[in-house]
């Protein structure tokens, strides 16, 4: 190798190494205390990295907890029913993850004796586990030198690096990170880039002043990010409608029951999960409006109006999607409800009883 060559790869040794050091202290000193960070059993990363997929870490935080609580071991998801493993998703969207999870679980159970495979590479074997939850897990688990590149780090590197959209973008970045991981604490280092991502390398204003490896960016704000694409709006309505039990035993207690349509199984968004049956007009009589909540799923805003409905009225008033039935609150709860129709619910207080746990926060931008 030429002296030049060898002094220009010393140097960007040297950048390497000092950008790896001053990530590490500053997530030391910076990281955000979340539920998963400490854990180092390969089945709670695992979930939690499921979790993390396009949702944010606040309702992530709430539902881990929860779901670990009632799944602490990779056999007991693996045995448990797909609809309380949903129901148990309830609230974090996009239920497909939900499934594949319970389904991997299985195919863990059955082909592994329960553990999950140690090496990134046989991580990415099983069902729905892809490169990137496939080097989370290695190397947060197990100290595997191999980088995860989600949106986030993505962006940070092409930041650091200057470099602009381009289809090679995602090959380059990947050899890029799997250049810098850090090879004693590759799995700090992973959680650092994304939470420098999450944190200080935002998408629209970047708070370089506070970035630990502002020194080695190439671009410090200048960096131009894709625009979003614009949110659409969709008005829809949906019935509530109660009733009081016409089950005997149900009844002398006071029991109220709440309409549920199951969604047939054969739709893409949402397949067997419950919701409040949908009204035929989206347009509300201000009388018969008992809520408007905003909903928003993937790039949709969904202004969704809540119109009380007598059981007399429902079969004219809705559109007949699926399976119906009368549920007794304290039964619904348990459903695999949407996370609309959970929404909807807690709003009016109509699973009030369930443990305060399950209970989705309720987010001021959210009510209208
Ligand atoms: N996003 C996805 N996984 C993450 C993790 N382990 N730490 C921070 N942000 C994340």
């Amino acid at each position: 190798m030429a002296r030049r060559e060898r002094d220009s790869l010393k140097r960007s040794l040297f950048k390497i190494d000092r950008l790896r050091r001053r990530l590490l202290r500053w997530y030391d000193q910076n990281k955000r205390d979340l539920p998963w960070r400490g854990s180092h059993d390969p089945y709670a990363i695992w979930v939690s990295e499921i979790m993390l997929q396009q949702t944010r870490v606040a309702a992530v935080v709430e539902r881990y907890q929860v779901f670990l609580k009632r799944f602490p071991s990779l056999m007991s998801l693996a045995l448990a029913k797909e609809d309380e493993v949903l129901a148990l998703w309830s609230g974090l969207g996009y239920y497909r993850r939900a499934r594949m999870l319970h389904k991997a679980a299985q195919f863990v159970a059955q082909n592994y004796y329960g553990s999950l495979p140690k090496k990134s590479e046989e991580l990415r074997e099983l069902p729905g586990i892809g490169e990137y939850t496939a080097a989370a897990i290695a190397s947060i688990a197990h100290g595997e030198p191999v980088a995860v590149v989600d949106g986030n780090v993505e962006r940070v590197l092409s930041r650091l690096a200057g470099w602009d959209e381009s289809a090679k973008l995602r090959r380059r970045i990947g050899e890029l990170a799997a250049l810098m991981v850090d090879p004693e604490r590759p799995g700090d280092f992973n959680q650092a880039m994304m939470e420098l991502g999450a944190m200080v390398c935002l998408p629209r204003s970047p708070r370089c002043t506070e970035c630990p490896v502002a020194i080695d960016c190439n671009t410090r704000g200048e960096h131009k990010t894709q625009k979003r694409a614009p949110m659409k709006s969709v008005a829809i309505a949906h019935a509530l409608s109660v009733r009081t039990s016409v089950r005997k035993s149900e009844r002398d207690r006071g029991g109220r029951e709440v309409l549920l349509e199951h969604r047939p199984t054969t739709e893409c968004i949402m397949p067997g999960m419950w919701e409040l049956p949908q009204l035929i007009e989206a347009e509300v009589p201000s009388e018969e409006l008992r809520m408007t909540v905003r909903h928003a799923i993937m790039q949709t805003n969904y202004y969704v109006r809540i119109r009380t409905v007598f059981e007399d009225d429902v079969a004219r008033l809705t559109l007949a999607k699926g399976e119906r039935r009368w549920v007794a609150f304290g039964e619904a709860r348990e459903m695999a409800l949407t996370g609309l129709a959970r929404k909807v619910l807690t709003r009016a207080h109509l699973l009030s009883t369930a443990p305060l746990d399950m209970i989705a926060p309720a987010r001021e931008e959210d009510l209208i």
